[in-house]
């Protein structure tokens, strides 16, 4: 089964980001349209039984990583079960999650506990005013981001990163401040350029290129020495010297990295989607309930990634493009 999850690029698929709940206790304005979205119905969305019996076929296989994402993924009531139940599957050497940091503290021993090794944080701005503006909930919530991103970082995950991303008009200016978090902390804070979403309004106006970004920082603190990062990362990450954490650049935008991609995403709705920019889905969920075997739904995530495209459409046509809202997707 080892070619299920190759494409026609020969592209290998070991990453699947899987979307546990579309929904969110915040409103971010670069994720989700101002009214909110419309919600899958419960009965349409995966159970725990059903991740567990699609994930290890997934891991089987192929898939070495595993990343949880939303909506925020600590809305689901049983996340814990789901790490313990993913940590345990032979052969999958990462799991890690994307969380919001709202709600996460109280999670936090539990899910390490349970198996989890890599978190990564969002967070764009550290004005409490700000936060209010951007996520569109209470500025109070700042505050407890930032102390769950402390008590991360002291209970020995592989890796913390704090994701940040940065929309002209909103928070560029408090790049620097960003990059100062990371002076006495060994965490790194990632830049991450606005992408198009179905009702996040995306504009190319709005929208900072990395190198913008990077000069800011290099002007202020100097050169940014690239550290060596996997063929198949989103990021570029750097080392700054006298400070302990890093400082990386996501550049979907400006410098697409789709001829390394090796990610796959399965949604909560059970939708399996190659390509975050590709709204061609399959759903998984509803051949899962109707019986068919393994065998028969590998043939169907064969079928899929065979399909994959190349690269994205580039930047202008994919704010034109039909896909989901980002919250429903998990990024
Ligand atoms: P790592 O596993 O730590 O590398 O995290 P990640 O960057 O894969 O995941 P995260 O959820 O932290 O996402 C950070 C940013 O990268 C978000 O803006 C994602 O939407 C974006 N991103 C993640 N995967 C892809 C991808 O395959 N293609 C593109 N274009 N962007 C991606
Ligand atoms: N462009 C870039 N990144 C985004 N994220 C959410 N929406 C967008 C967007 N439109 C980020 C979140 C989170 C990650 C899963 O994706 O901030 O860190
Ligand atoms: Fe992969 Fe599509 Fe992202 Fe390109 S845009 S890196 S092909 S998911």
């Amino acid at each position: 089964e080892s070619s299920v999850l190759t494409d026609s690029f020969l592209r290998h698929h070991s990453y699947l980001r899987i979307s546990l709940t579309e929904r969110c206790n915040l409103r971010c304005l670069y994720c989700m349209p101002e009214e909110g979205v419309d919600l899958t119905h419960s009965s349409r969305l995966m159970s725990t039984e059903e991740i567990a019996r699609i994930s290890e076929l997934f891991v089987k296989c192929g898939i070495r990583k595993v990343r949880l994402t939303g909506g925020e993924p600590t809305l689901r009531k049983d996340l814990v079960d789901v790490v313990r139940m993913l940590s345990g599957l032979p052969g999958l050497e990462q799991l890690a999650m994307t969380s919001n940091g709202i709600v996460l503290g109280r999670l936090l021993p539990d899910l390490r506990e349970a198996g989890l090794t890599h978190l990564n944080i969002s967070l764009d701005t550290l004005k409490p005013d700000r936060f209010e503006a951007m996520t569109r909930r209470s500025g109070r919530g700042l505050d407890r981001v930032l102390k769950t991103v402390d008590a991360a970082l002291g209970l020995g995950f592989d890796k913390v990163k704090l994701n940040v991303v940065v929309m002209k008009g909103e928070n560029e200016d408090e790049v620097l401040d960003f990059v100062e978090l990371v002076r006495d902390r060994p965490l790194n804070v990632r830049f991450i350029e606005w992408m198009p979403f179905d009702g996040n309004v995306w504009s190319m106006e709005k929208m900072e290129p990395y190198k913008v970004t990077r000069a800011k920082v290099e002007e202020r603190f100097g050169a940014l020495v690239p550290t060596e990062w996997e063929a198949s990362a989103v990021a570029k990450d750097f080392k700054l010297d006298g400070f302990d954490g890093e400082v990386s650049f996501v550049t979907s935008m400006t410098e697409h990295f789709c001829d390394s991609c090796n990610r796959l995403r399965l949604m909560a709705d059970g939708n399996f989607k190659v390509c975050l920019f590709d709204d061609g889905e399959t759903n998984l969920l509803k051949p899962m309930r109707a019986g068919f075997s393994d065998e028969e739904l590998a043939h169907i995530i064969k079928g899929a990634v065979g399909n994959k495209k190349a690269k994205h459409a580039g930047m202008l046509e994919l704010s034109k493009m039909p896909n989901r809202a980002m919250v429903r997707i998990g990024g």
